[in-house]
């Protein structure tokens, strides 16, 4: 059975069909990644993917280990293993990171039938991980996402992704606003985190983020369709060519 089967999958947003019919297998252990021009609804997928509200399945299906997702909700996709990083994070005044970091590991543990960490046990893990992904402790005591610069906020996301171990990570636009040496930390804490059991679905422009993520797969998202997939050397080709003349829609 296949970590992440989406099934001819149709959705509209606002009464608008964005999504023609996406097929997309992924296994564990793999990492795919979507390519394609603004507006082409890659952003669509991962919303749809994670459940977000106002996007409307109008057919097709879409299961994690083999069960439909459809019905659930987004934060029960999450416990259920699915993680979804934004290609714009949310600010949450008010909220401490470290305690939103707990409460959203803690969940997923009782999830699993795991006894919860204790305050000073996750204290100890955070800062562990912290520490590889060049977040400092100060970053940590500040409400979650404001002020931070936009490379802080995809670090910070790392973080959660490092903490919470999803078996399914959707990653969007990891690169946008990453300077280089970010770039290079965000794809280390990803590439950390691939493992046999876990599978990621990275959505990009860039060509160079896949330098150092390398994907298993490569597909081209063009008008709401998968146009093209094919294995890295697809990237190059994008980067080389552009989108023209991979398919109708592109
Ligand atoms: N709330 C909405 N109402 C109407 N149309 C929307 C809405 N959200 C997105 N769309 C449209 O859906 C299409 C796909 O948008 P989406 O954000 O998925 O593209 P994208 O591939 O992620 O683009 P980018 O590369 O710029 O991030 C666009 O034409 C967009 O205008
Ligand atoms: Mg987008």
């Amino acid at each position: 059975m296949s970590l992440l089967e989406i099934k001819n999958l149709h959705a509209r947003i606002n009464d608008t069909d964005i999504l023609h019919g996406i097929d997309l297998t992924i296994g564990r252990g793999e990492v795919h990644a979507i390519m394609g021009p603004n507006g082409s609804g890659k952003s669509t997928l991962s919303y749809v993917l994670s459940g977000r509200d106002g996007y409307e399945v109008t057919g097709g299906d879409i299961l994690l280990d083999g069960k439909s997702v459809l019905e659930m909700e987004a934060d029960e996709r999450g416990r259920a293993g699915m993680f979804l990083a934004f290609q714009y994070p949310v600010e949450l005044p008010g909220v401490g990171g470290m305690a939103f970091l707990r409460a959203a590991v803690n969940a997923r543990l009782r999830e699993a039938g795991k006894d919860e960490v204790d305050q000073l046990e996750f204290v100890k893990m955070v800062r562990a991980e912290a520490k590889g992904l060049g977040i400092k402790d100060d970053m940590l005591k500040r409400p979650v996402n404001v002020g931070f610069s936009g490379g802080e906020k995809k670090r910070y996301e790392i973080l959660q992704m490092a903490l919470l171990k999803p078996s399914l990570a959707i990653l969007d636009e990891t690169d946008s606003g990453l300077d280089v040496d970010a770039l290079k930390i965000v794809s280390e804490g990803v590439n950390l985190l691939r493992s046999a059991e876990r599978g990621m679905l990275v959505i990009t422009h860039y060509q160079r983020l896949l330098n150092h993520i390398v994907p298993d797969q490569v597909h081209i998202l063009a008008g709401g369709r998968i146009v093209k997939s094919g294995d890295k050397t697809l990237a190059l080709e994008v980067e080389e060519n552009g989108y023209a003349g991979l398919g109708d829609a592109a």
